[in-house]
């Protein structure tokens, strides 16, 4: 009998069918409705994979309701919505997509700093709005990119492939990370700084590092107050790093001068949270590592590693 998974959205055709070659799958089928909790808690008590997406909870209570769970496998590359202290106590594999969404994801960081620093969303808008009546010298004027220092907090495979775009912008890139990477600094000409200096000292700060208990609100009122005013926060990795209540004050009493957000501590934001208020928030729905060929190799990838970790291999990407 082939092992039991459920798929926790509907996924493209072809891994589906990938993983119905090695396993009886149920799938919730809709795409823009997440899968209910209740659903979720009756389908994990027959399993032996499941295979999820940020969205869904994957807490020790669910973890609880499964005695033949052996893996769960997050299409993603974050991996702060599974208790992972609580699988692996239950000797439950958990895996996620790391590399394949690397490049994609600078890129997306490269445009919400440069479409904040330039208002292309306000500017956009102005003209649909038919507001704009005549070139005028200081209409809709932002912040140059070139020759601007970048902070980069997170030096990962996303934080290195952002310092390449930013050479490339001629940018003065610095970063802070827990550990020092002599090697990155030596090839992308990058400068290892404290977390204040950082602050103090860069045009653009880059938001790049994992969620865990010690980066929840690692940019709050205190970082924000030592930023420049001229300075623009750019958030890509999860929204609970930024204090979104500090944040708001900060953009609204021209504290800081502008913000991108991929990602908020709630998702779906409301749209009527304070930060949509305002016009020097450039704000996107979580599509950091969008694009097609990016999101075909990150569902493939979890299929891999729920594949080698329920045939008996250790899957390529455990995290436990
Ligand atoms: C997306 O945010 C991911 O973690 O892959």
């Amino acid at each position: 009998m082939k092992p039991k998974i459920y798929i926790t959205r509907k996924l493209p055709e072809l891994v589906v069918d990938k993983l119905k070659n090695a396993f009886e799958v149920r799938m919730w089928e809709e795409e823009v409705e997440p899968v209910p909790r209740e659903i979720l808690e009756k389908e994990i008590q027959e399993v032996e994979g499941l295979y999820c997406l940020l969205t869904e909870s994957i807490d020790r209570n669910l973890l609880t309701l499964a005695p033949r769970l052996k893996i769960v496998s997050n299409m993603a590359v974050g991996y702060n919505n599974i208790d992972v202290a609580a699988a692996t106590e239950k000797g439950i594999m958990v895996t996620n997509t790391p590399g394949v969404l690397t490049e994609t994801t600078a890129d997306l960081t490269f445009a919400l700093l440069m479409a904040s620093a330039r208002r292309i969303v306000e500017a956009s808008d102005y003209l649909r709005a038919g507001s704009w009546k005549t070139w005028s010298p200081m209409q809709l004027t932002g912040q140059d990119i070139y020759g601007a220092t970048l902070g980069i907090f997170g030096l990962g495979r996303i934080g290195e492939s952002l310092a390449k775009r930013a050479r490339g912008f001629d940018m003065n890139i610095l970063y802070h990370n827990r550990s020092r990477k002599p090697r990155a600094e030596e090839q992308l000409g990058i400068k290892y700084v404290d977390k204040e200096a950082l602050l103090r000292e860069s045009d653009f700060v880059c938001v790049l590092t994992p969620y865990t208990p010690e980066t929840e609100n690692y940019i709050g009122t205190a970082e924000l107050s030592l930023m420049k005013r001229n300075a623009v926060l750019i958030n890509t990795a999860r929204g609970g790093i930024v204090n979104e209540e500090a944040l708001y004050h900060a953009l609204k009493s021209g504290q800081i001068w502008g913000a991108g957000l991929d990602v908020f501590k709630e998702e779906p934001v409301r749209t009527d949270h304070p930060l949509l208020s305002l016009p020097n928030v450039v704000a996107l729905p979580h599509i950091g590592s969008a694009s097609r060929n990016t999101r075909l190799k990150m569902a493939l990838l979890a299929a891999e590693n729920l594949i080698q970790g329920l045939l008996g291999e250790t899957p390529k990407n455990l995290v436990n």
